[in-house]
């Protein structure tokens, strides 16, 4: 097995496009996702169920993305529709603003914004992810709610809010909608603003106060998750979604939280990751475009402490990123990459599902696993698991959810 991703790890360099071969990532040797820690080899789903997986969680929890609190932590938590409209999207949809607030004064608080077709009988699936500029930013739609005052006091100093409709394209609500499914958002600055405060504002601060904090402290990415969590708390009990149909979204940092949410939370039925790379799809160990080194200097409020102690030493990981991958399983996994955006490393992307097939197979299902990378824009759907690398930059763009639906399709229709 091990020798297998070394090769694998060498014949990906002769067949890849200049812009990829041109840093030549380090022969790797991926550790076994069925190597118990007692060195047994996992034979079946109920071992990797009770035996196995607790034991990737654990690492990831204590060695990377902290140890994330329950929805218990926050026992006020209450939901209110707060807008309400039938005629959104010229007709084609109901658009909800939901604020979920997680104490009783309302001052911790995300809002949630939703399109759901009207065209529909009964409840449908949906897709639900974390934005980066505000729900407003999301869309043209002037009656999406804008930043309080009193929250944007709580961003980083100097923030700067963004006009609407500055990220649309990444939100494509009306192709969604058509394909009959709703779509939630919330921005990720309302649970844990994106900067390194010391976590003295947040939901860190209310969830943990001024408790001293440690190795294996929750950061911002299992907050950003956390919250998805929270949303998921709500589309159980909103009667338009079918919460057992919710593919849970993300692009870049978001879709570093993505996985996570799908790995600590399986309510989620399907997951998406697009353009994730380092800390996400991207595998550790190729040391390809961004390392641990440089994002947790960057991004120190991401991760927990311990994560720093695998800088430069990568190979040190007791795990690696086919393993978080492999926290999904049996559920549906899709993967995206762009073939400009090296800093995200979309062959480690790729190959992290690789990596992760042989735990799909204990549930009966097919993943991919082919170790020669995909074509541009030939994307590659064998069971469970979808993958596609389109041209062009870091983004997410219309071509992608133009695949990520019908794979969604597949399960969730
Ligand atoms: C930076 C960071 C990446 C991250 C990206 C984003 O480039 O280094 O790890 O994914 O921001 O979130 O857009």
């Amino acid at each position: 097995m091990k020798h297998l991703f070394k090769l694998a790890a060498i014949a990906v360099l002769s067949i890849l496009p200049l812009s990829l071969d041109a840093q030549p990532a380090n022969p790797y040797e991926l550790p076994d996702p069925l190597l118990m820690e007692n060195g047994k080899i996992v034979r079946n789903k109920n071992q990797w169920i009770k035996e196995r997986r607790p034991e990737i969680m654990e690492m990831l929890r204590s060695q990377m993305f902290g140890r994330e609190p329950g929805a218990d932590a926050v026992p006020d938590m209450h939901f209110k529709v707060i807008e309400e409209s039938h005629d959104a999207l010229g007709g084609l949809a109901t658009r909800k603003q939901v604020k979920i607030s997680f104490d009783k004064n309302e001052k911790y608080y995300l809002m949630l914004l939703m399109y759901v077709p009207n065209d529909k009988k009964g409840p449908v699936p949906a897709f639900l992810g974390a934005n980066f500029k505000g729900n407003h930013a999301t869309t043209d739609d002037p009656e999406v709610l804008m930043f309080t005052p009193e929250k944007i006091a709580t961003f980083a100093p100097g923030y700067v809010v963004e006009p609407r409709a500055t990220n649309a394209h990444r939100w494509p609500y009306e192709y969604i909608i058509k394909n009959g499914y709703a779509v939630a958002t919330y921005c990720y600055h309302d649970v844990d603003p994106d900067f390194h405060d010391g976590f003295h504002n947040g939901i860190h601060q209310l969830i943990d106060g001024d408790k001293p904090r440690n190795g294996e402290s929750w950061g911002s990415i299992s907050a950003w998750a956390w919250g998805l969590s929270r949303c998921m708390d709500y589309l159980e009990t909103d009667k338009d979604i079918n919460s057992k149909k919710v593919a849970v979204i993300g692009h870049s940092r978001l879709g570093k939280t993505s996985l996570w949410a799908g790995a600590t939370d399986q309510r989620f039925a399907l997951v998406i990751s697009n353009e994730s790379g380092c800390s996400g799809a991207a595998i550790a160990r190729r040391k390809f475009g961004e390392t641990l080194q440089a994002i947790n200097r960057n991004f120190p409020h991401w991760f927990c402490d311990n994560y720093k102690a695998y800088n430069g030493r990568e190979e040190k990981m007791p795990w690696d990123q086919h393993e978080l991958i492999a926290m999904i399983a049996p559920r549906p996994v899709y993967v995206a990459s762009a073939i400009e955006d090296t800093w995200a490393d979309p062959v480690g992307e790729y190959f992290s599902l690789v990596g992760a097939t042989s735990v799909y197979n204990l549930f009966g299902y097919d993943g991919i696993t082919s170790h020669e990378f995909p074509a541009v824009e030939h994307p590659v759907s064998v069971g469970r698991m979808g993958y596609h690398v389109r041209r062009g930059a870091h983004n997410t763009l219309l071509y992608d959810w133009e695949q990520f639906i019908p794979f969604a399709d597949r399960f969730l229709k």
